[in-house]
């Protein structure tokens, strides 16, 4: 049991909270659906990269999967081998490639071929070989969101088969590059196994189709995407999503590398905020609060679930409202229609599932300072970020005035 109010007292809001031992349970549940096969779990940064989360997945022997430079930054900082580091990402600066190349990471997720030309020409200037792999695009319907579905020629990451295949015969050919893995992603927050197994499948040929001429990769990245729940979703249950993936590779000795994020962390964490007041327009009930788009802004741009729970001393009948933030965009909204009883100044909202894409998504829009984060572990409390002051907001600019 969570003390959410004594947290709001101490740390103030708005303000995240994070379990570090729902983080563990989940890793070591993933971990051990894939066991008898060789794998990592590469957490996907991205996803909540304070850096004591990311040291909290390091010392349970997680990897990185990272998208970039910064969060490989991050990574290294945490703790994490370089050797299970993973730098991927549509666009990556020549710096970018430099710096990753010069780390001696796993390997540098290739997603087009003139990324493969640059990775290659760096690499031949710095007189090193770079591992990369080649992010292959399916073009399976992943079946989620439109904004984070990526596994489709419409979207603009990876590459289509055929052009991965010309790929891996020049990086084969190459004296600077040496072509390790495979990777896909077909989309985030995935309850549907089908799309995941015949992606897996389409790759897993692929590599076989490899093997014929003589390119012998080790690594089999699968990417992140296993759903949870945010409301009701059914998921995928980790055995399930393993069993399906290790049913591909029938005779292939590859390394699984899986990439986690949302899985991992989103049902770790909550965002709390207070409530400012409430107040009527005509017929329309809103709740302000003092969290923000700038704090939590899936709702914002996704229009995604958060069940919010209202801590209150009052008793009253629940009736509909939006829970708004004080931010002037009138898509900022935490929920729209929820039921939750009537609410006094300082009463307390916790919003669930916000430790994924949550404080990370996060900005300074209208000069708010971003939320102080919390974690929890073995039942007791330490900041693990202080909340951002006005001199932090203009540090970067009041010596320039
Ligand atoms: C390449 C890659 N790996 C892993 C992830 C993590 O996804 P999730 O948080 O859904 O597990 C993402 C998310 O977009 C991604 O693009």
């Amino acid at each position: 049991m969570i003390h959410f109010r004594e947290l709001a007292n101490e740390y103030k809001t708005p303000l995240y909270v994070y379990d570090f031992d729902y983080m563990s349970a989940q890793y070591e549940a993933l971990k051990e659906a894939f066991k008898g096969r060789k794998s990592i779990l590469a957490y996907a940064v991205k996803a909540n990269s304070n850096l004591s989360v990311v040291k909290h997945f390091a010392g349970l022997g997680s990897g990185a999967d990272c998208v970039s430079i910064g969060e490989v930054r991050r990574a290294l900082l945490a703790g994490i081998a370089p050797y299970k580091i993973i730098f991927s990402g549509v666009g990556k600066s020549d710096d970018e490639i430099r710096e990753a190349i010069e780390s001696d990471i796993l390997y540098i997720n290739v997603e087009s071929e003139a990324e493969l030309l640059r990775v290659e020409l760096i690499a031949k200037g710095l007189g090193a070989i770079s591992r990369i792999s080649i992010r292959v695009n399916p073009n399976i319907d992943p079946k989620t969101h439109p904004y984070i579905s990526t596994g489709l020629h419409d979207n603009k990451f990876g590459v289509d088969i055929q052009s991965a295949k010309r790929m891996y015969i020049l990086a084969k050919n190459s004296e600077y590059l040496d072509p390790v893995g495979i990777h896909f992603h077909i989309g985030s927050q995935l309850t549907e196994l089908d799309p995941i197994r015949e992606a897996a499948e389409i790759v897993a040929d692929m590599v076989r189709s490899l093997q014929a001429i003589d390119i012998e990769l080790k690594f089999f990245d699968i990417g992140g995407g296993l759903g949870v729940v945010y409301n009701d979703e059914t998921t995928i249950a980790p055995y399930d999503y393993a069993q399906a993936i290790l049913g591909t590779l029938k005779g292939l000795d590859l390394t699984v590398i899986c990439e986690p994020g949302r899985f991992l962390t989103a049902n770790a964490g909550y965002f709390l905020t207070k409530v400012l007041y409430e107040k009527q327009n005509g017929e329309k009930k809103f709740v302000v609060v003092d969290g923000a788009m700038n704090d939590l802004l899936r709702p914002s741009l996704y229009n995604a679930y958060h069940k919010i729970e209202a801590l209150t001393s009052k008793e009253s009948e629940p009736r509909a409202v939006d829970v708004v933030g004080p931010v002037c965009e009138s898509g900022d909204f935490l929920a729209k229609n929820i039921m939750l009883p009537e609410l006094e100044h300082n009463d307390l909202l916790v919003v669930h599932s916000a430790g994924a894409y949550g404080f990370g998504m996060g900005s300074n829009y209208n000069t708010r300072g971003r939320s102080a984060e919390v974690a929890l572990e073995n039942g007791k409390a330490r900041l693990i970020r202080r909340r951002e002051s006005f001199e932090d907001l203009i540090a970067l600019e009041k010596d320039l005035l």
